[in-house]
């Protein structure tokens, strides 16, 4: 069964991208491609990978198996690999199996550094037409700001560690401010899943506390990347599109990180 699509961020003005997708850390081997074609077939569009995880052939197997010709890819250059970003994207590309990259980004800053020279080979890589947009991961507001003021060029993604007990508005509204879109890693292993503000919302909805947790995600516009390797939990993990929460739970969910 096809789930409803999910809503979408435009990055650097052209690539659509699902505002739910799929984290896909620890999926590897035999298990990680067959969840990974699961997820395909359960409606993923977006796969979150880096040269980290050491699954990308899995991913790009998955990818490709299935045919489907509208799936998004991220990957991630290690900052410990800052200086050979060709090398890795090349090698990012044939493990992918695909010619043209859809989201590149710096894992974290190289050295707790914003490095404005390894993100101009990323800005360089989206001039040569192999990647469709880049950003970045674990960056300061005032990093980006660093980049953008060195390149030019602003990070279409922020990728953090984002949930209610890490909600800043501050950051947030930074991102938007600056145009960039921010992407949630972690959104269930950074909350309290049993908190009774959450579990009152859930049980408000009949929806799970971690589909809450999603659509959270979505009130903000923030692209959120649960993993599962569990057929089930990556469905109802991505079932968020039949809810809303309004204003006033959106703001309790908020609260939690002050909690
Ligand atoms: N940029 C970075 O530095 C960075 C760092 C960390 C992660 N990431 C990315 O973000 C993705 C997501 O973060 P994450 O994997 O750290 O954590 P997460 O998605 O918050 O949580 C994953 C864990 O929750 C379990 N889970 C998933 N859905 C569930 C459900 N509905 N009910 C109960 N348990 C559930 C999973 O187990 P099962 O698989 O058994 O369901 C897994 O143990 C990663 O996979 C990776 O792609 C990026």
């Amino acid at each position: 069964m096809t789930l409803p699509t999910t809503p979408v961020r435009t990055l650097d003005g052209t690539l659509d991208v699902p505002l739910v997708g799929l984290g896909t850390y620890a999926l590897r081997g035999a298990d990680g491609y067959r969840s990974l074609r699961g997820a395909l077939d359960l409606g993923y569009r977006l796969l979150d990978t880096a040269t980290m995880y050491e699954n990308e052939d899995e991913v790009g197997r998955a990818v490709a198996d299935s045919g489907l010709p509208d799936v998004r890819i991220t990957t991630k250059l290690h900052h410990e690999h800052a200086g050979r970003e060709e090398e890795f994207l090349d090698r990012s590309l044939r493990l992918l199996r695909v010619d043209v990259l859809d989201l590149w980004l710096i894992h974290w800053p190289p050295g707790g550094q914003a490095r404005p020279d390894v993100w101009e080979r990323l800005v360089a890589a989206r001039a040569d037409g192999r990647v469709r947009a880049v950003g970045v991961s674990n960056y300061s507001l005032a990093q980006i700001d660093e980049l953008t003021a060195a390149t030019g060029v602003t990070p279409a993604v922020n990728q953090v560690k984002w949930g209610p007990a890490r909600f800043d508005a501050a950051f947030l509204a930074g991102h938007r401010e600056r145009g960039v879109v921010l992407e949630g890693y972690s959104p269930l292993k950074s909350t309290d899943l049993s908190d009774p503000v959450l579990t009152g919302i859930a049980a408000e909805h009949d929806v799970t506390p971690e589909q809450v947790v999603v659509r959270w995600h979505v009130e903000h516009g923030v692209i959120a990347i649960p993993k599962s390797g569990d057929p089930g939990r990556q469905a109802r993990n991505r079932d968020v599109a039949g809810f809303a929460l309004t204003g006033d739970e959106v703001a309790a969910l908020d609260g939690l990180a002050r909690a």
